[in-house]
């Protein structure tokens, strides 16, 4: 039986000669290939700054502390609970909104309803690859002065109108192996904003200002005061070298991650009972993910037992929503009505996608769902 995973790292050889040099060299710790990575990163996107971290959850946890939020984000239910968990830990209360049907994303609509004096922050969460509809947030945020951290975890590279996620306000990104571009676990967060640059830094090393590798050189390179209360958010050393290698990659593998979707919508045309994901109009969908719907009526959950069966790893991203989940149920945090977030999390299935996906494992995929379907129909 053929075996499509969900998803297969993308790396060769120059990842594996980047991590053997990094380990001939001994500095296995946060060093010069961090420093490489966040300024390839920053580059690609075009903005000043950019810290590694060992997490996306790490970076939002310190957006949200670093912009001092203490108040209310609005953030989407319909995502992984990292995103909410960190708002927690980083010292605010999450506040939930509605999704829009054809895109999963935030809807701002959602978000208008849920401002109060408290509202600090919007979180909108690039979901699998697409940016949400950034012009409404930012047009939102500037009427109300509230603060942005995107959390773009799933979108390396989508764009809105030609302008990258994790561009508008705060981005954070994760390199987890699932993700467009990966270091097995890790997190970038990015900004413009040389007050946050400057506490960020600090705070994900113990509060240090300056690193190890850059004290290196100085006259006192033991001299390592904290400023501030902080983590050990780092990255290692070991880790940006990859990351330098699939940065290198990146569009590469989005181009093809792109290919392989269109090719897989054209191919889903002949079953009705299947919706295909949708690319809004402005946007560049970079297909983290790539999620599809099932006809109301459809038994969801057996359909992914029958591809998974079949060795299609299919699976849903995400149930349950994080309003129902014990730390956040019970009206422990304030949140919208949310219909369309009850109503996607029974439709929705990811399907597999991956730049090295070929046609025989995209044919198979859609034969596996037809016959599933002729079986639980
Ligand atoms: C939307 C979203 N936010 C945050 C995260 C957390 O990322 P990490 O695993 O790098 O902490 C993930 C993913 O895994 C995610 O999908």
């Amino acid at each position: 039986m053929r075996k499509i995973p969900l998803c297969i790292p993308y790396t060769g050889q120059e990842e594996i000669d980047a991590v053997s040099e990094v380990i001939r060299s001994g500095w296995y710790a946060h060093g010069p290939k961090n420093h490489e990575f966040e300024e390839g990163f920053a580059e690609y996107l075009g903005v000043k700054h950019a810290f590694s971290m060992n997490s996306c959850t790490s970076a939002l946890h310190l957006a949200v502390e670093g912009l001092g939020i203490t108040g209310e984000v609005i953030l989407p239910s319909f995502t992984f609970v990292a995103s909410a968990n960190a708002v927690i830990t980083g010292g605010a209360r999450p506040v939930f909104a509605d999704i829009r049907y054809d895109t999963c994303n935030i809807d701002p609509e959602s978000i208008e309803r849920l401002i109060t004096p408290q509202t600090e922050a919007i979180m909108p969460v690039h979901f699998g690859g697409q940016s949400a509809d950034m012009t409404a947030i930012m047009e939102i945020a500037e009427k109300h002065g509230l603060r942005v951290i995107e959390d773009s975890a799933e979108t390396i590279g989508g764009t809105h109108h030609g302008r990258l996620t994790g561009t508008f306000g705060v981005g954070c990104f994760s390199f987890y192996p699932t993700k467009n571009l990966t270091t097995g676990e890790g997190g970038m967060l990015t900004t413009n904003d040389d007050e946050l640059a400057r506490k960020v830094k600090a705070l994900l090393a113990h509060g240090i200002d300056k690193s190890t590798y850059e004290r290196e050189d100085q006259e006192k390179a033991w001299y390592r005061s904290a400023s501030r209360v902080g983590y050990n958010f780092r990255m290692s050393n070991i880790l940006a070298a990859v990351g330098v290698e699939q940065l290198k990659k990146l569009s590469e593998m989005n181009r093809l991650r792109r290919e392989k979707a269109a090719r897989l919508t054209e191919l889903l045309e002949d079953i009705p009972e299947i919706t295909p994901p949708v690319e809004q109009p402005g946007n560049t969908h970079v297909y983290q993910m790539y999620t599809v719907r099932v006809a109301e009526g459809l038994d969801r959950d057996a359909l992914v037992r029958g591809l998974n069966a079949r060795g299609v790893g299919a699976s849903i991203h995400f149930f349950p929503p994080v309003h129902h989940m014990k730390p956040y149920r019970e009206g422990r945090y304030r949140q919208d009505e949310l219909p369309v977030t009850e109503k996607v999390i029974r439709e929705i299935v990811t399907l597999p996608m991956y730049p090295q996906l070929s046609e025989e494992d995209l044919v198979y995929m859609v034969e596996s769902i037809q016959s599933t379907l002729a079986e639980i129909s």
